[in-house]
């Protein structure tokens, strides 16, 4: 599979290279802040072969994200099959995880319009959905930015965590492709007020 570019951004697969600073990333308690744990190295490991082998068998996945500018690793933008059942399910979802470093600057926005991009025109899918704890105020707000829509019939308890975990609680967000189509058009015909949508 070719790698996706855009103005600041190469999205591809992953290499032996990125081990590290993935080790270092998923170390990393302020990018960890709302997952249940932060990952020790064997764990960072094993989840960069779980996300190569979902490319291998889906054709698509989580893409290594990189600065044009310099080569630099940010971490990941994409595509994937949530492990999980729910009543959302199936579906594919949007996911990010980048580093500090570099976040407030629209990266994880531009890349994942991009991957929306791929998955609607390149893979035809028909929906994508993205979740989160509703304390995640950043990454709902590039869903918001992706034209993602909020309802809170949607919301969810992870089934892989415990009852009673502060982290059960998820907020779904969805996007079907005759949105993404319309929103596209509007996009290319004028202002884009499309992004002000605030949460719900
Ligand atoms: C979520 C994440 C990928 C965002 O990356 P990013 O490159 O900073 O994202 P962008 O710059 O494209 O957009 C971030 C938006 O959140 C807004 N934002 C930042 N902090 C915020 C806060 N505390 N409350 C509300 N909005 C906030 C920014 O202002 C920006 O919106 P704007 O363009 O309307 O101003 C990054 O924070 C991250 O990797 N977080 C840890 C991993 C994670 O939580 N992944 C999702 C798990 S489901």
């Amino acid at each position: 599979m070719n790698a996706l570019l855009t103005d600041r951004l190469v999205l591809r697969r992953w290499r032996e290279e990125d081990r590290l600073p993935f080790r270092i990333l998923n170390a990393n308690l302020r990018g960890m802040e709302f997952m249940p744990s932060v990952l020790n190295r064997d764990e960072s490991d094993d989840l960069m072969a779980r996300i190569e082998s979902h490319f291998d068998r889906y054709g698509f996945g989580l893409f290594a994200a990189e600065l044009r500018q310099g080569g630099i690793f940010l971490g990941f933008i994409g595509l994937s099959v949530p492990s999980f059942d729910a009543r959302f399910m199936p579906a594919v979802e949007i996911g990010w995880r980048l580093d500090s470093a570099h976040w407030g600057k629209g990266l994880a926005t531009e890349g994942a319009l991009e991957v929306v991009r791929f998955a609607f025109k390149d893979l035809n899918l028909e929906g994508l959905v993205s979740f989160t704890v509703p304390t995640n105020l950043r990454s709902r707000r590039v869903m918001e930015k992706l034209g993602m829509l909020h309802d809170v019939e949607d919301d969810f308890e992870h089934p892989k965590l415990p009852e009673g975990d502060p982290l059960r609680r998820h907020v779904l967000y969805r996007l079907q492709r005759t949105e993404w189509l319309d929103l596209h058009r509007k996009r290319e015909s004028g202002p884009d007020k499309l992004l002000k949508n605030s949460i719900s």
